[in-house]
């Protein structure tokens, strides 16, 4: 006879391939269920449809000794909701926001957001992505939605995001016409509009809202970070230390409202020869993980300096979606994936504090 406690015992040392920790350590084992003397049932919650793949044989040789060959896994992944900062009010239907920030513009925020809803897409979540990016909405074309494309509108209150590979999209371009540049909107309009286009859509259930932040740790952003009810903060930089002084800008801004920093992604860290296959650090090496350590955050992911990155996302279909097996984008699903165990834990913490709240 097994049990379930032989079953978390078998399994609890096992190392999840690319996260790098074990399934105790990401608490990935709260539901475990048995069925007859040879079957285990798992429900790794916070854990995707790739981490499924690639654990399965794994935790199938760890189970083999126990006389167990088959395993039920959850095909969808179960996302907690993760508590937004300051006891907020939550989206009914979005259970957690994630904010992609940077100090300044031109870092790849854009490219690092929109590849990121879609590597949580392709993990099998729902995702949405909001582009708040005043100075330059850049999701329409990131996505390939043809310019001059409006939402609809539905009862005349809500706007009906457009879906592009898969995610709910929503941007402040599809808001703006004729001259009404956004770039001279004074701060209260600014983030009144933003306000009104997140709370505004009519997303379907979602288990991540993705928000391309308009960049810089202004008025507009400070607002918006002590206004938009998120789980958690992305900051995307550069090696450059320039960059890296903005990253920390924006670290603390977020820390100054509570709301956690899950992680740093350092965009255009390498440079690959696309002749010769060189690898340099153009803009310096180190710097992200250099930042995510004084600021005991997590340095999620870095992709290089890729010709192919800026192409695909121009042309509409970024990378995630163009080479969906390739190197790149499996950074991007390496970086979504963490994403996700950092908002299993923060949610696994909210549980302990808050026992009221429960895995949906
Ligand atoms: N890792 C990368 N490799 C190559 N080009 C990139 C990379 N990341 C971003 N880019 C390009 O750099 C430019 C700025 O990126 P973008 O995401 O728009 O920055 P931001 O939103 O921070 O202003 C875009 O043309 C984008 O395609
Ligand atoms: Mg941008």
């Amino acid at each position: 006879m097994i049990d379930v406690a032989t079953v978390k015992e078998a399994l609890g040392r096992i190392q999840d391939p690319l996260l790098g920790r074990t399934l105790d350590e990401l608490g990935w084992l709260d539901k475990v269920a048995l069925q007859g003397d040879d079957t285990v049932l798992l429900d790794l919650a916070p854990s995707y449809a790739g981490a499924g793949g690639e654990l399965r044989p794994l935790l199938l040789a760890a189970l083999a000794p126990l006389g167990v060959d088959q395993l039920g896994m959850r095909e969808r992944p179960v996302i907690p909701r993760v508590r937004a900062q300051g006891g907020l009010p939550g989206l009914e239907r979005v259970k957690n926001i994630i904010a992609v920030a940077s100090g300044k513009g031109g870092v790849g925020k854009s490219t690092t957001a929109v590849n990121l809803a879609l590597a949580l897409a392709a993990e099998g979540a729902h995702v949405g992505i909001l582009d708040a990016d005043i100075y330059g909405p850049s999701q329409p074309m990131m996505l390939g939605i043809a310019p001059g494309t409006k939402p609809g509108v539905h009862d005349n209150a809500w706007f009906v995001p457009i879906v592009a590979h898969g995610i709910e999209a929503m941007s402040i371009g599809f808001l703006l016409d004729g001259d009404n540049t956004p770039v001279v909107w004074r701060g209260p309009k600014a983030t009144g509009a933003l306000m009104q286009l997140l709370q505004q859509t009519q997303w379907s259930d979602l288990d991540f809202l993705i928000i391309d932040m308009p960049p810089g740790t202004g008025d507009i952003q400070l607002t918006l970070a002590q206004k938009v009810p998120v789980a958690g903060a992305v900051i995307v930089t550069t090696p450059q230390d320039i960059a890296l002084l903005d990253a920390k800008k924006g670290i603390e801004m977020f820390r100054k409202v509570e709301i956690p920093v899950l992680g740093v992604v350092e965009n255009m860290a390498l440079h690959i020869c696309t002749s010769c296959g060189h690898a340099e650090h153009i803009f310096g090496s180190g710097g992200g993980e250099r930042i995510a350590r004084d600021y005991q955050t997590t340095l999620l992911g870095a992709l290089p300096l890729d010709l192919r990155i800026r192409e695909q996302a121009d042309k509409g279909r970024p990378t995630v979606v163009a080479d969906p097996d390739g190197e790149i984008a499996g950074i991007y699903r390496h970086i979504a994936r963490q994403l996700g165990a950092a908002v299993a834990t923060a949610a696994q913490l909210d549980l302990k504090k808050n026992p009221t709240i429960v895995f949906e």
